[in-house]
């Protein structure tokens, strides 16, 4: 059986509110894509929990093993050398990457700073601020408008970087990717560009207790304001998702699924591609909000098949203040602009104004145009170590880090799915979260303490914050061992 609903027309703009281009079937006193899927539903009420059981059969968790070949052999041997020692990240020595980073050399409390807080924000490399300076320096100009030669460079830059980053998460073009601040502006403009438009009073939001606030409150903004609900998707007790709950979340009248792929708080990775096909099986869109898993695993948002994905640049070894939307080029097309401005219209007058198409119709006002052409340099960067080797030594060190933590008197672990990425939350018997990120950063080491702006999953385990040390490729397993060392101190 195919699915009830198409979905070319289920989210054709001439289907919008507002009637945009005035083939509402309601306008005819017919029944609408929604109407005729409800009223199907209940001719064929097996046939949704049908779809939803056969791909929760057909996920399975796959880990892959700490010791396989191509790794960097991370083992207490290594780490004894408290340092990068002979460590490499794919081809490329871990010493020669640290010093990549003029940050890593500095010292805190007389004390090298280790950088154990990648979840809040990354470090950036020579060649990300090098590329800025000379952008300052040789290439500044607004984009797009100018006649003149700098107008020129700084526009072949900044659709450069669009054009690597369309490449880096296998977007099918340039034109599916949209520049935005960061990965929170990019899910407030699907909120309000894509899924405001479609709701009505008593549809419905799935997504995940796993999410930052920054995947929550722009939903309930958008519900508060249309009369929709939030359904939230429950994780069993290491913090997994529970795929046929999550299907369970989803009837007639769900509209739009948002997931974090790699959760902050806790390192959970979402199976986001079996999620999106659930969602997509029930004729619903999805967004992934990529914010934690874009630095820590290779991203193909084609193979995702997830309508949209954000992330920000400050997350990978990129600038602050410059992020991405990638959106499919339909849904892109039958989003409303939700900015408007200069660079985003083809045509103004004072009756009507005519939108560019996607991207720019999203990119109203000047951009960060050195913050793209930074991001883009830092995708150069990992692109050139290679993703696949970054998640690799990513995952021994996380791993490395699991085994140390556990030995530490009093220490629990929060989060312990089998599939993890980055982050190392814990709470520390007898101890503040305060108190243990000011321990720890009187020995140099930075990590977060409080509640990572994801209350809800905290709560979900009894916690109202945690500490989270969190992890990037540069880290050694050497910085480990201080981390844990340090704890052990201060648990006896
Ligand atoms: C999972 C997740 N989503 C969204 C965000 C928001 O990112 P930004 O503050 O860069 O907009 C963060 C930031 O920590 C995050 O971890």
């Amino acid at each position: 059986m195919t699915t009830i609903t198409s979905e070319a027309a289920a989210f054709n703009s001439e289907n919008m509110p507002g009637g945009w281009g005035g083939s509402d079937p309601a306008s005819y006193g017919l029944p609408g894509e929604r109407e005729l899927a409800a009223i199907a539903s209940s001719y064929f009420p097996e046939f949704y929990p049908d779809r939803a059981k056969e791909l929760v059969r057909a996920y399975r968790p796959v880990v892959a093993p700490a010791d396989r070949p191509g790794g960097a052999g991370i083992a207490p041997a290594a780490a004894a050398q408290n340092g990068a020692g002979a460590l490499s990240v794919g081809e490329e020595p871990l010493e020669k990457i640290r010093a990549d980073f003029p940050i890593l050399s500095e010292r805190v409390n007389g004390k090298p700073l280790v950088w154990l807080d990648n979840a809040a924000t990354t470090q950036k490399p020579r060649q990300v601020i090098d590329r800025i300076s000379y952008y300052y320096a040789l290439e500044n100009s607004n984009v797009h408008r100018g006649a003149h030669e700098l107008a020129a460079r700084s526009t072949d830059a900044y659709e450069a970087s669009r054009d690597k980053t369309a490449r880096f998460i296998g977007a099918p073009g340039p034109e599916n990717i949209v520049f935005v601040r960061g990965a929170t502006e990019g899910l407030n403009l699907v909120a309000n560009a894509y899924v405001k438009p479609l709701l009505r009073p008593g549809d419905e939001i799935v997504l995940t207790i796993l999410e930052h606030h920054a995947n929550i409150v722009p939903w309930q903004l958008v519900a508060e304001e249309t009369g929709a609900l939030i359904r939230a998707a429950p994780v069993d007790d290491d913090g997994q998702i529970i795929l046929s709950e999550y299907a369970r979340l989803f009837n007639v009248n769900t509209r739009f699924a948002s997931i974090t792929h790699v959760s902050n708080a806790i390192g959970t990775i979402a199976p986001v591609r079996e999620m999106t096909a659930i969602a997509h099986g029930f004729g619903v869109r999805t967004c992934v909000d990529g914010a934690q898993s874009i630095s820590h695993m290779p991203v193909d948002v084609s193979s995702l098949d997830a309508d949209f994905f954000v992330f920000s640049g400050h997350k990978i070894f990129g600038p602050n203040g410059i992020g991405v939307v990638y959106g499919k080029s339909d849904a892109l097309d039958s989003a409303r602009p939700w900015q408007g401005g200069g660079n985003m219209i083809a045509d103004v007058t004072f009756e009507r104004t005519a939108y560019q198409r996607a991207p720019q119709k999203f990119e109203a006002g000047t951009g960060s145009i050195a913050d793209a052409v930074g991001l883009g340099a830092a995708l150069d960067y990992v692109s050139r170590i290679g993703m696949e080797n970054i998640a690799r030594y990513e995952r021994e060190l996380l791993e490395y880090g699991t085994r140390g933590l556990k030995g530490v008197p009093g220490l629990t672990l929060v989060g312990t799915a089998a599939q993890k990425a980055g982050v190392l939350s814990f709470v520390l018997d007898g101890h503040s979260n305060e108190e243990v990120g000011h321990y720890l950063n009187r020995a140099g080491i930075a990590v977060r303490a409080g509640h990572h702006c994801a209350q809800p999953i905290l709560r979900r385990f009894g916690y109202e914050g945690t500490v989270r040390p969190s992890l990037a490729f540069y880290n050694t397993p050497g910085e480990i061992d201080l981390l844990v060392s340090s704890l052990r101190e201060l648990a006896r």
